[in-house]
């Protein structure tokens, strides 16, 4: 062929090329692929290398993005956290709930005995954040980031059975609602029926909310105060000791 460049010429190196030509001594095809291999090897590495950096990139502005608004709003827990942010916490936590948790049926039948057994309960372990009436007006409910929820509203009552248990259950990450079911003291049974009670939250009445003021833990000084006024009611004693002011931060946080 020599220098000959023609229609000829690519006519025969097409023949060779259709006649399979590798593996037959012809040197024309077989490298020419390899080289595209290679070409697009190298062409597909560099998208992955470039791809890598712009992950890497993002990550990295994002993280200064975090961190200046982390630095900007400090991080002080008295800041009410903005309705964006506590629709996203609340969605990634409907999304870290399983799906077969979040069908589970309450085993035990709601009865005013369930109810009752529940709102014990509450009012010895929850009413602390959450206050007898569920609206999470306490002293460390409404100190707290996230705040206590008003369980009344629909945000929480529109929660399935399965969620309301399962987040008593685990406890929620990163805020103060601590995990209950340790498999002590709170059986299943009885985080159960606190589910019931939930339920039962915005039809409390009065008289309930009194009754479960006298089922608050109290402080060894209230306790001993009302001890004094107790005795001194029966006529026990001349008059109620003059104990110490009750400790009470000077913040109004009374249980509700
Ligand atoms: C130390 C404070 C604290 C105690 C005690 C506490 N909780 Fe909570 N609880 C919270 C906080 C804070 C949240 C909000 C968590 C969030 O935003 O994901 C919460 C959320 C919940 C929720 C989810 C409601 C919703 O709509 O987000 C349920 C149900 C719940 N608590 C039940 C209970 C029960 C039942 C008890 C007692 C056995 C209890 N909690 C004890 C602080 C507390």
């Amino acid at each position: 062929m020599g220098t000959r460049v023609g229609k000829g010429a690519s006519n025969e190196r097409l023949h060779r090329l259709r006649q399979g030509a590798a593996g037959s001594g012809y040197d024309g095809a077989a490298p020419r692929c390899r080289c595209r291999d290679d070409v697009r090897a190298n062409v597909m590495m560099g998208r992955a290398v470039r791809l890598v950096i712009g992950i890497l990139a993002l990550v990295g502005a994002g993280t200064l993005v975090v961190a200046a608004w982390l630095m900007s709003q400090g991080i002080s827990a008295r800041t009410e956290p903005g309705p964006r942010e506590t629709a996203v916490a609340r969605r990634l936590r409907a999304m870290a709930i399983p799906a077969s948790a979040r069908n589970e049926r309450n085993p035990i039948s709601s009865s005013a005995e369930a109810i009752h057994q529940g709102m014990e309960h509450f009012a010895d372990h929850c009413a602390i954040c959450h206050a007898n009436d569920g609206s999470g007006d306490t002293e460390m409910g409404r100190g707290m980031y996230p705040r206590a929820p008003d369980m009344r509203q629909a945000a929480t009552q529109s929660l399935s059975d399965g969620e309301l248990y399962y987040i008593i259950q685990n406890g929620v990450r990163l805020t103060g609602m601590p995990a209950w079911g340790s498999g002590g003291e709170h059986d299943a049974e009885d985080n159960w029926r606190l589910v019931h009670f939930i339920r039962h939250l915005p039809k409390l009445t009065d008289q309930e909310r009194d009754a479960m003021k006298a089922l608050n833990p109290k402080s060894h000084e209230e306790f001993r105060q009302e001890e004094d006024e107790r005795r001194f009611l029966e006529g026990e004693a001349s008059k109620p000791n003059a104990a110490p002011a009750p400790h009470t931060h000077g913040h109004g946080g009374e249980t509700k």
